[in-house]
């Protein structure tokens, strides 16, 4: 397998554009730095797992190039687009037409059933998606025969995996997931990050994948980690072959 490390072509615009990005929280008399000037081009087709210790920074970085959260300072690219520039509006749009979005802990909605939650128009969606197409992504999933369970009746790995589903709902080009495998035994983590490589590489979806695990950032095309807040990109070899 070929690398799709893409880390020179300043030819194509970047899906995911950082240039020092930070972010600042006030806790109390303290200042929190939890993104300190983080510069990050993630182009069509990367994989990028992101590792770090717990409080580093990884969530808040997510939901910076989500456009959840605004920076205290830099510069927020997305799909070539500056995130300061968006309005509201044009910005859940984005976000319902382009983005997916796993959470670090499942949020599916507990009075509707896996196949409704995966139909349902997500946090930032606007359409509805097809009963059929909610059901093939729950059977891609693994999860065929229980479109009509409720979140209370299924496992934490099969909430999580119902998560993805919605996620892939709104065919994303980007896919951003946060520790999408935390707590799930070492088999149904696996599951999920094939799942995903097959994303990736069948059908170029461009991935951001943050986990506590560094076993599994082998399997991106790019490795970054955070540290205290400090973004670093990982220059290996190792990373790069896709196993
Ligand atoms: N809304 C907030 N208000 C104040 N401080 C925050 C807020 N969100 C995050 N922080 C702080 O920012 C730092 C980074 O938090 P973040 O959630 O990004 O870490 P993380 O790397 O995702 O950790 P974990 O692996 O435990 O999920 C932490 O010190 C945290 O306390
Ligand atoms: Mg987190």
């Amino acid at each position: 397998m070929m690398s799709r490390n893409n880390g020179h072509k300043p030819d194509i615009t970047p899906v995911i554009s950082l240039e020092r990005v930070s972010k600042l929280y006030r806790q109390g008399h303290e200042i929190v730095h939890a993104v300190n000037e983080a510069d990050l081009q993630v182009f069509p087709g990367d994989f990028v797992s992101i590792t770090g210790r717990s409080g580093s920074g990884k969530t808040t970085l997510l939901s910076l190039i989500g456009g959840l959260t605004t920076p205290t300072a830099g510069r927020v690219g997305i799909f070539g687009q500056a995130l300061e520039s968006l309005e509201d509006v044009p910005l859940s749009t984005l976000r319902a037409s382009r983005i997916g979005f796993v959470f670090q802990f499942a949020s599916l909605i507990p009075t509707l059933t896996a196949l409704d939650n995966v139909r349902l128009p997500g946090l930032f969606n606007s359409a509805q998606v097809d009963p059929k197409d909610a059901a093939d992504l729950l059977g891609w999933v693994g999860l065929a025969g229980k479109t009509n369970s409720f979140p209370s009746e299924l496992s934490g790995g099969q909430q999580t995996r119902t998560a993805l589903a919605r996620a892939l709902a709104n065919r994303p080009d980007l896919l951003l997931a946060d520790e999408p495998t935390g707590n799930l035994d070492v088999e149904t983590e696996h599951e999920i990050l094939t799942l995903l490589r097959d994303l990736n590489r069948q059908r170029g979806m461009t991935i951001v994948l943050v986990t506590h695990n560094p076993e599994l950032a082998r399997h991106g095309t790019r490795h970054l980690i955070m540290d205290n807040g400090n973004l670093t990109e990982v220059h290996s070899e190792k990373v790069l072959s896709l196993g």
